[in-house]
């Protein structure tokens, strides 16, 4: 069900001033910005080998990464892992009783599917599922 780690996503407070870091001082390859209307977010993606580092930016003070970084420092927020299937993963996450925040996949950055599992069901560690779009 779960193929590897698509992305580690890192909240950051400002986007441009995070991105430097990447792709001028480590090199990483830029795969483009993107705006999430549907979390308030503004995402920049960097890829190492065959996984991303998302960079998330809120863009409304009532965005989920807003909230976060009124609690929390900088730095990794969640972790997404990829599936063929969200609508399959989501079903077999369900019968096993595991907790989400998601129901129903919703659309994320770059064609995406993608849906959160809540951090109680994980120990704490926020939890992303994504099927690319393609
Ligand atoms: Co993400």
């Amino acid at each position: 069900m779960f193929k590897k780690i698509n992305h580690i996503g890192i909240a950051v407070k400002n986007l441009e001033e995070s991105m430097k870091f990447y792709k001028d001082q480590l090199g990483f390859q830029f795969n483009g910005t993107d705006e999430v209307a549907s979390q308030k977010v503004k995402v920049a993606f960097f890829k190492i080998g065959e996984v991303n580092i998302e960079l998330v930016q809120a863009t409304s003070p009532d965005s989920p990464i807003a909230k976060y970084l009124e609690k929390n420092r900088e730095g990794i927020h969640h972790i997404c892992y990829e599936v063929e299937d969200i609508n399959e993963a989501l079903k077999v996450l369900k019968e096993k009783g595991v907790k989400l925040i998601d129901n129903e996949p919703r659309d994320g950055a770059h064609n995406t599917k993608v849906a959160f599992i809540h951090p109680k069901a994980s120990g704490g560690v926020l939890t992303e599922i994504c099927q690319p779009g393609h």
